[in-house]
């Protein structure tokens, strides 16, 4: 039996242990995934004891994803450019670390929710450590413009400077966003956890348009509310994305792809 676990603090409501579970009955992989809460100061020796006791591999969440960048001996590039990690691989030679959450984005949105990219206007919100994570892999389908809009506008500044060479990123705070429309609107700040909306201007939405919230609940979050009322097309949680980054994981720890439309399905009927 190989040993996985999720890391994180708080930890007790993670979903992960149970969807690893799926994806292992689902291939027949002889595996074991646990959920490990680390205290705040004390992520590296925490890792350091389940990479001793033979696990195989974590999963990284809040609040550690830039400690367990700075942890791997090496990254993969797209965990390299997000300078954040929320997969770690555990060999012989050391640890790899990986970013799982904007493969696992990109592939809710396009091939689950058949929503393409491409020439898309998108605005992401937010840019803390979630939204970071995923700019790249936006940024590769091309859309023909990605806004990032945050409260704090100079860390919306930082990202496009950061990110600009990899294709057209505009950055602001939400007033600036005034007269503007989109067809995709991701939500990747933490407001919803407080209840609160971030102040998007009236009218953002286009026709035919999707909101993305990268968080989930019980019930349709306090932005995905918002986005009905102005008239967005589609409203999507971020379940789809949270079970696609896991078997992105999955496929780098065990070499194969979990299919994930049914755990998607068993997650939302729990
Ligand atoms: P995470 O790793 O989840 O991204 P973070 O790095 O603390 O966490 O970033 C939180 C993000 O949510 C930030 O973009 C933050 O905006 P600021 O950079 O201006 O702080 C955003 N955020 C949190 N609460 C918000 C609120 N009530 N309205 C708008 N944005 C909010």
């Amino acid at each position: 039996t190989d040993f996985y676990a999720v890391i994180g603090n708080p930890i007790a409501h993670s979903k992960s242990p149970w969807i690893h579970a799926e994806f292992s009955r689902q291939t027949g992989q002889d595996m074991q995934y646990e959920a490990i809460l680390a205290p705040v100061d004390a992520f590296a020796a925490t890792v350091a004891v389940f990479r001793e006791r033979g696990g195989k591999g974590m999963n990284v969440t809040v609040p550690f994803k830039l400690e367990a960048c700075k942890i791997s001996r090496r990254l993969t590039r797209r965990a390299d450019v997000a300078q954040a990690v929320n997969t770690l691989v555990f060999s012989a030679d050391g640890i790899l670390g990986d970013n799982t959450d904007g493969a696992g984005l990109v592939r809710d949105i396009m091939i689950n929710l058949e929503f393409p990219l491409a020439g898309k206007r998108i605005l992401l919100m937010g840019a803390g450590g979630a939204a970071r994570g995923v700019v790249l892999p936006l940024l590769e389908h091309s859309p023909s413009v990605l806004t990032i809009a945050n409260r704090t506008k100079q860390k919306a500044h930082l990202l496009q400077q950061q990110f600009s060479r990899y294709g057209n990123i505009v950055s602001g705070d939400y007033a600036d966003l005034g007269g503007e429309k989109f067809d995709l609107v991701i939500n990747a700040t933490s407001a919803s956890l407080k209840g609160r909306v971030p102040p998007l201007p009236a009218g953002i939405f286009a026709d035919e348009s999707m909101a993305y919230d990268m968080m989930y609940g019980d019930g349709r979050t306090p932005f995905l509310q918002f986005a009905k009322q102005q008239g967005a097309s589609r409203l999507t949680d971020g379940i789809g994305m949270l079970v696609e980054q896991a078997a992105e994981s999955f496929f780098l720890w065990r070499g194969i792809r979990p299919e994930t439309d049914r755990v998607i399905r068993g997650l939302r009927n729990l």
